[in-house]
């Protein structure tokens, strides 16, 4: 086997400390699938059961398959398909399994152009609540005088305006090149460690703030309260949908991040932290969400519109309104753009490492290539509506370009990137190899390998069976 570390590429960079490593894991863990996704998935599949079965699967299928991500990175110490690579040679296997880091890299690109595009919404309603500020002054409740149809009309008047989606999600977009133009520790890095506690910071005060003024009970209730007769298969399917997103599994991210790491980085522990955060933060988000819009009397099974729709409204009645309206939509702005910064990464360390182009040059060829797309995927709520890219393939039929992008990564990108990831560590890369990376000791380490060999790839398949016939 490789000496430690003796496969690193020539000049491939490095997280500063673990600490560094820690907080841009979790700052791409923790984005809009936690703030957005989660809350709106909870909601549509009835609450209690969901939550906990998201739970379930996160520490079953979420956190190993997230150790093996990253172990493969931090061996490879290179992009997500040359890490793959370097882990297949060492353990004398193919390098065919390479594939598991190309459609991992480009299925992030994917949901890079479209999660852009929600990006700018956030924009969006930052600008909005700014606005509101100004009119409204401090201490008022938000849009005052409106009526709520007035407020919930907002984000379907955003999407009647093409040019405008366009605009707000290459703003995004820019921001995202921007940071990674700079590099890992100097842009990325910088990102993470600024704005993850930032982050933290606003979304504590607005989860106390959601505990005194909203109806906090009722939330903790609906949240937690676990009823066996709702647990159906599509909410199984939606809470393993959810853990994968919310963790960046699957699609390149986590081993791109993996290979910056140290030799002297616990890969095990690390997984468990940022697994335990990410889980943490979407938990809170639903404790902090729901007690608002319950107070205001709206309903949770609102689906994507909570945030963007139903939340706005219920500000309104809030003392403080406006202002814990803006604070909310930086503290998701946050959130958002150190996770489009892994989704960027990841194709970029593969363009410059495969192309032997600067991090400059690749960033702004992936970047225009998301920049194409995401107009595309702007235009689909407007101009473009009635577009069905994949009208030829009966689970697509249906799809505008914007879905099409979310449903093909969502459906098969990921559940498949995941099972090859289980697989390849499981069965076909050196044991010797993987217990040298992994960091876990004794039964952890037993329950770790049975669940990556056995236990994932079995439920995975099964997820990925009905997502496309169920
Ligand atoms: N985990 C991010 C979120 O919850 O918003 C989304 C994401 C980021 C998915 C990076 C995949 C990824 F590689």
């Amino acid at each position: 086997m490789a000496a430690a570390g003796s496969g690193a590429t020539a000049g491939h960079e490095n997280w500063s400390s673990r600490s560094a490593f820690i907080l841009a894991a979790v700052g791409s863990a923790v984005g809009l699938g936690n703030m957005w996704r989660f809350p709106a998935e909870a909601g549509e599949n009835g609450g209690g059961a969901f939550v906990l079965f998201y739970v379930f699967c996160v520490l079953l299928i979420g956190l190993p398959v997230l150790l093996s991500e990253v172990l493969i990175g931090r061996h490879g110490q290179a992009s997500a398909p040359d890490s793959v690579q370097k882990v297949a040679q060492d353990s004398g296997a193919s390098k065919g399994w390479s594939v598991i880091g190309s459609l991992g890299v480009f299925a992030a690109f994917l949901i890079l152009s479209f999660y852009c595009v929600v990006g700018g919404w956030v924009v969006y309603y930052i600008g909005v609540f700014l606005g509101d500020l100004f009119q409204t002054g401090l201490t008022g409740g938000a849009f005052e005088g409106r009526a709520a149809e007035d407020i919930e009309s907002l984000l379907p008047g955003l999407f009647g305006n093409g040019m405008l989606m366009i605009g707000l999600n290459m703003g995004f977009l820019a921001a995202t090149i921007f940071f990674v133009a700079r590099g890992v520790s100097s842009g990325i890095e910088w990102v993470a460690v600024y704005l993850m506690p930032l982050f933290f910071l606003l979304f504590l005060g607005i989860t106390v703030y959601g505990a005194f003024t909203g109806n906090f009970s009722e939330a903790v209730t609906y949240l937690f309260t676990f009823d066996f007769s709702k647990l159906t298969g599509e909410v199984m399917l939606a809470a393993v949908g959810q853990a994968f997103f919310s963790l960046s599994l699957g699609v390149a991210g986590m081993i791109t991040y993996g290979s910056y790491a140290s030799r002297n980085t616990n890969l095990g522990a690390t997984s468990g932290i940022i697994a335990g955060a990410d889980t943490a933060v979407a938990l809170l988000a639903g404790l902090a969400i729901f007690p608002i819009v319950f107070a205001a009397g709206l309903s949770a099974s609102v689906g994507p519109g909570l945030m963007f729709q139903s939340l706005p409204i219920a500000f309104q009645a809030m003392p403080f309104g406006s202002l814990i309206g803006l604070a909310f939509f930086i503290m998701v702005f946050f959130a958002a753009l150190t996770s489009s910064v892994s989704l960027l990464e990841a194709p970029v360390a593969f363009v410059k490492d495969r192309f032997k182009m600067s991090r400059m040059t690749a960033t702004i060829i992936v970047g225009l290539g998301a920049a194409v797309l995401g107009v595309l995927s702007s235009l689909s709520f407007n101009d473009m509506a009635d577009f069905r890219p994949l009208a030829f393939i009966p689970l697509f039929a249906e799809a505008n370009f914007f879905d099409a992008l979310d449903g093909v990564t969502a459906k098969l990108f990921m559940p498949i990137g995941a099972i090859l990831t289980c697989i390849f560590v499981g069965w076909v890369a050196d044991a010797k190899l993987i217990d040298d990376e992994n960091g876990l000791d004794g039964v952890l380490h037993q329950t770790w390998r049975a669940l990556v060999r056995y236990v994932c790839p079995i439920i995975l398949a099964v997820i990925l069976f009905f997502g496309i016939f169920g």
